[in-house]
């Protein structure tokens, strides 16, 4: 199947994901590894590390997640385990792992510190933890932009206080968490800096469109200038 015949939304996931995979394809190169997902909901991460022949363990606290991510795993024809919990309880519901995803998961725990520091516990030495958080600059603009102009203030100085929207992090801050639970930081990429702008009808209508503008991502996914403008950033760290 070529690019323009993928449904709409598997070619819109692709710009927002790929910067992602470039990273992590060199990780999950090789022979099979245990890798965990915490938080992994309904296995869009998953699915697609099993089918390349890993052992794969969801932890997540919601159960409609967990049941829909079997519904996919079947679908595939791929084996995840889909284990209840929470990041807290982590260290007595897994043996341990050789990859954890931790992805769009910091931003709704309560303490992002004491998270780290379980994951930390869970992977074995010489793993390799994938982290992707919302990046607080890109938060600021987008509740500007929508006219949440008080809210945009709120994020501007630090987490607001109820929390209800979640922890944004800089780089700088994602970076500090990893360092103090213990972790080196190995690559840091800005995450969909255009895709969550460009209008989807443009993607669904413009042939080549999605191709190019994954190309685009990945162009300035590196680029310090554009990590500001990132929706998310990807640290990988061990
Ligand atoms: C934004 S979704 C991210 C899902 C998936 N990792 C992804 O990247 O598509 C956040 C997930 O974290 C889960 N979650 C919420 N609180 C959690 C906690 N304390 N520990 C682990 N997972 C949690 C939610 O159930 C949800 O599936």
């Amino acid at each position: 199947m070529s690019a323009s015949e993928r449904p709409a939304s598997e070619r819109r996931g692709a710009t927002r994901t790929a910067v992602v995979w470039d990273a992590l394809r060199p990780v999950l190169e090789g022979s099979a590894v245990n890798v965990l997902d915490i938080g992994g909901g309904t296995g869009g991460f998953a699915v697609r590390v099993a089918e390349l022949g890993h052992r794969v363990t969801v932890v997540d606290p919601s159960p409609d997640a967990l049941a829909a991510l079997d519904r996919r795993a079947r679908e595939l024809g791929v084996l995840v385990t889909g284990v209840q919990g929470d990041v807290d309880g982590l260290a007595d519901l897994v043996e341990g792992a050789d990859v954890v995803l931790c992805h769009g998961v910091l931003e709704v725990v309560d303490d992002p510190a004491a998270a780290l520091a379980t994951i930390r516990e869970v992977l074995r030495p010489g793993g390799t933890l994938s982290l992707l958080v919302a990046q607080r600059h890109a938060a600021v603009v987008a509740r500007a932009m929508a006219g949440h102009f008080p809210q945009a203030l709120a994020l501007l100085e630090g987490d607001p206080p109820s929390g209800r929207s979640g922890h944004r992090f800089t780089v700088e801050e994602a970076t500090r968490l990893l360092v103090d639970a213990g972790f080196e930081v190995t690559s840091v990429h800005g995450v969909r800096v255009f895709a969550d702008l460009v209008p989807g009808s443009l993607l669904d209508l413009e042939p080549g469109a999605t191709a190019a503008l994954v190309e685009l991502e990945r162009a300035v996914s590196e680029r310090a200038e554009y990590l500001p403008l990132a929706t998310q950033v990807h640290l990988l760290a061990r």
